[in-house]
């Protein structure tokens, strides 16, 4: 179902009214298992996606369902404790629609974490990466249909999706923690099985470093939307094929839970310096 201009603004109204003036700088969507960070905020307010009209409810492991406002490093912060994938079996246009309402409450920054398959054979599993692009062969796009030219141009320029100053703060942010940040490549993957091995071999033949099945349908929204964005991905396991052995969900939530404090004071460190 397409939206309108005016069903963002009817749940930015919602939120609006909810927070009174506070205006959230940054939005951070927080991927499987790292959905921590938004009990660590000062002065938080949460509300439930079911009560924002138009928001979906995520059914996928990990992802608690809300968004929560208030205070990181003193900056003021939107989380979203869960966000929707494609193989939920909704559009991409929904997937990315709190991006769009986070943008009307006057956010500029959006934060975006995943749990993602590492590609590359002389990485580990439980690297971090901060992605420096993307690959999106499959789908369609969150912006396909009517433009809402009230958001961006019909025809976006995407060369410098993932805001380069950013990666660089990122990477500074890491290197101050002690902390190996990898730089790479992020393909997108609709779900819900896990690649192939020839999936996972074509990808990294292709320039991928790592796979996965969320993040650019934000990505993508946010961008056109005007806003920086800044991407992680926590590479909880070898993607299929690499090692031989099968994928298994739970062995993805463990890495994410045994990472999840060096991706908080990450991802803090980001926000401090944004
Ligand atoms: N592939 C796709 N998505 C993932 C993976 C993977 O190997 N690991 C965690 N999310």
């Amino acid at each position: 179902m397409p939206f309108s201009f005016a069903d963002y603004q009817r749940s930015a109204s919602v939120l609006h009214a909810r927070l009174g003036g506070f205006v959230p700088e940054v939005l951070l969507i927080l991927g499987s298992g790292l959905g921590g960070l938004a009990d660590e905020l000062e002065g938080a307010v949460a509300v439930p996606y079911r009560e924002i009209p138009h928001f979906r409810p995520s059914t996928a492991p990990g992802h608690a369902g809300r968004f929560v406002f208030g205070y990181l490093e003193g900056r003021p912060v939107a989380v979203m404790q869960g966000r929707m994938h494609y193989y939920e079996g909704c559009s991409l246009e929904e997937i990315a629609y709190p991006v769009r309402v986070a943008r009307l409450l006057g956010t500029e920054t959006m934060i975006v974490t995943n749990a993602a398959g590492c590609v590359r054979r002389d990485w580990a599993a439980g690297d971090l990466m901060v992605i420096s692009d993307h690959i999106k062969f499959f789908l369609d796009s969150p912006l396909r249909g009517e433009n809402l030219d009230q958001f961006g141009p019909r025809f976006p320029d995407v060369s410098t999706l993932y805001t380069p100053a950013l990666r660089k703060t990122a990477l500074a942010a890491a290197s101050e923690l002690g902390l190996t940040l990898r730089e790479g490549v992020y393909c997108y993957f609709p779900g819900p099985q896990y690649e192939t091995p020839a999936e996972v071999r074509a990808a990294g033949i292709l320039g991928a470093d790592a796979v996965g099945m969320s993040t650019v349908p934000e990505a993508l929204a946010a961008r056109h939307c005007g806003m920086e964005v800044l991407g992680f991905s926590l590479l909880t396991n070898m993607a299929a094929g690499i090692l031989d052995q099968p994928l298994d969900g739970d062995e993805v939530i463990a890495a994410a839970n045994a990472a999840k404090d060096r991706f908080s004071l990450l991802v803090r460190r980001c926000v401090a310096r944004l």
